[in-house]
This record gives C-alpha cells, sequence and structure tokens, in this order.
C-alpha cells in the first residue's frame, strides 16, 4: 500500500494515477484527512485502490467506538486504533466497527491495533513513553491486549513481524510501515535518513511474516514513483 502522505486531492490523485496498476491498496493518514477529508477516500476508490484509513485513534472508549463508526461508514477496506488506549477503548472499536457493518449492510472493516510507533527506539520507548520493557515484549503486549479486545491483526515494526507471526498465529493480520531499500538502515546504530528507526527492507518483512506493507516516502519521493513502486513489487514477487 503506498502511504499517500501529501497535502492535497489533487497531489493524492496525481501520486495515484501513476501507481494505477502497480498497486491496489492506499493508505490515508492524518496529513491528507485533514486537509481534505472523506473526499480523498472517494478519490481513491475512484482510481480502483482500496483504502487503509490511518487515522490511529486513541480517545476515550465512547468517542473511539463513534468515530470508528464513521470510518465503518466512509467504506474503508481497514482502519486502525492505538492498542495504547487500554481494552476497553479497543473493545469499543471493534464492536463498533461490528455493529456499523450490520448497519449500513457493508462489508466489516479490518480493524487492527497500533502497537510501537516505527519511529521509536528501545531508548525513547523508556526514557520518554516510560515502557520499561524491550520494545519486543512491549509489542508482544499490545497485540495480545488488541487481540483479547476482538480486533484483526496490528501495526508493527518489521523487526517484530516474527516474533508477532510466532506468538499471534497465522490468522492475525500483520500490517508493517517502516520499509526502506537502505541496507545501512538495517544496521542498529548506522545513521539514517529520517525518521523511521526499526526499518526493513521489503523482501525481508514479507519473509517474516507481514501481511502487507506501507510504503511512503520510498515511493513517493522517489524521482519515478511508478518505478520505485515495480522495483518493490519486483523485489516481493521474485523467487
Ligand atoms: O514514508 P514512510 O514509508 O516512512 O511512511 C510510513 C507511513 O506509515 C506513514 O504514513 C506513517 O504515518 C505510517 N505509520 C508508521 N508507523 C506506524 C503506523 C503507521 O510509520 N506504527
Amino acid at each position: 500500500m503506498i502511504a499517500l502522505d501529501v497535502p492535497s486531492l489533487d497531489a493524492a490523485d496525481s501520486l495515484l494515477g501513476r501507481l494505477d496498476g502497480t498497486l491496489t491498496g492506499c493508505k490515508i493518514g492524518s496529513q491528507l484527512f485533514t486537509a481534505a477529508g472523506p473526499a480523498a477516500i472517494e478519490t481513491a476508490r475512484k482510481r480502483g485502490f482500496r483504502v487503509f484509513l490511518d487515522l490511529k485513534f486513541h480517545d476515550i472508549p465512547n468517542t473511539v467506538g463513534l468515530a470508528v463508526r464513521e470510518a465503518t461508514r466512509l467504506g474503508v477496506f481497514m482502519l486502525n486504533i492505538h492498542a495504547s488506549g487500554g481494552l476497553a477503548m479497543a473493545c469499543a472499536a471493534a464492536d463498533a466497527a461490528t455493529k456499523a457493518a450490520g448497519d449500513f449492510a457493508i462489508p466489516r472493516p479490518l480493524c487492527l491495533g497500533v502497537t510501537v510507533l516505527t519511529s521509536l527506539d528501545r531508548r525513547a520507548l523508556q526514557r520518554e513513553v516510560g515502557v520499561p520493557t524491550s520494545v519486543e515484549s512491549h509489542v508482544l503486549h499490545l497485540a495480545a491486549l488488541a487481540r483479547e479486545a476482538g480486533l484483526d491483526g496490528c501495526v508493527a515494526s518489521p523487526q517484530e513481524i516474527s516474533p508477532l507471526r510466532l506468538a499471534m498465529g497465522p490468522r492475525w493480520v500483520i500490517v508493517t510501515p517502516g520499509i526502506r531499500w537502505e541496507k545501512a538502515a538495517e544496521t542498529p546504530g548506522a545513521s539514517r535518513p529520517d525518521d523511521q528507526v526499526r526499518v526493513a527492507t521489503p523482501r525481508r518483512a514479507l519473509a517474516a511474516g507481514a501481511d502487507y506493507l506501507v510504503v511512503g516516502r520510498p515511493i513517493s519521493a522517489a524521482s519515478d514513483p511508478a518505478k520505485a513502486a515495480a522495483a518493490i513489487v519486483a523485489e516481493l514477487s521474485a523467487p
């Protein structure tokens, strides 16, 4: 899925137009949704893309349930909340998606819990967020909580996919951002080009057991986004 981190409908439509035929899914996050609202989803749908609405809801259970109801009504195929919002919040999200899908007679979207943002490393998790365990054990803890609440899967960095797959089984949906080409980016302590910390190449993420990869800047900031997307697809399809 291409991360549509762009400021306007025109920019989204133009990027999707270049990727039409190579990718089939896109992720609409807080930048585009704040700028353009539900029209962004319509723009993607007109181009034949299915939409992951990445608004990472994190609020009291009632508010999150109401937001998930509206997101479901928009007809997205996937949406997410922050699993760190707690069990009651995650339950409210899962229940709202099921109820809204029934009320509006549409498919229930896949509901995912965001575990630990791919931009955080162990030091930031411990010193800034105040979580004293390792990133991996906190990711596994939040995934288990998400499952207990009735969510379908989680968002996690490439580096936690293998332990997640082992712990959660084959039906748990794993979505992974933090995809980078740079080999150096996989080496702890190596200098990195942007804010993503826990990264991997597309092939390595797929081999570890990811179901969906979310790729932003490696495609959108490339001089030829269509070529960059095709290179990723080719890498994933290679024997
Ligand atoms: O440009 P880049 O490939 O880093 O884009 C990754 C996308 O995935 C961004 O839109 C970011 O908001 C999103 N994301 C993330 N980490 C998460 C959840 C979503 O990077 N845990």
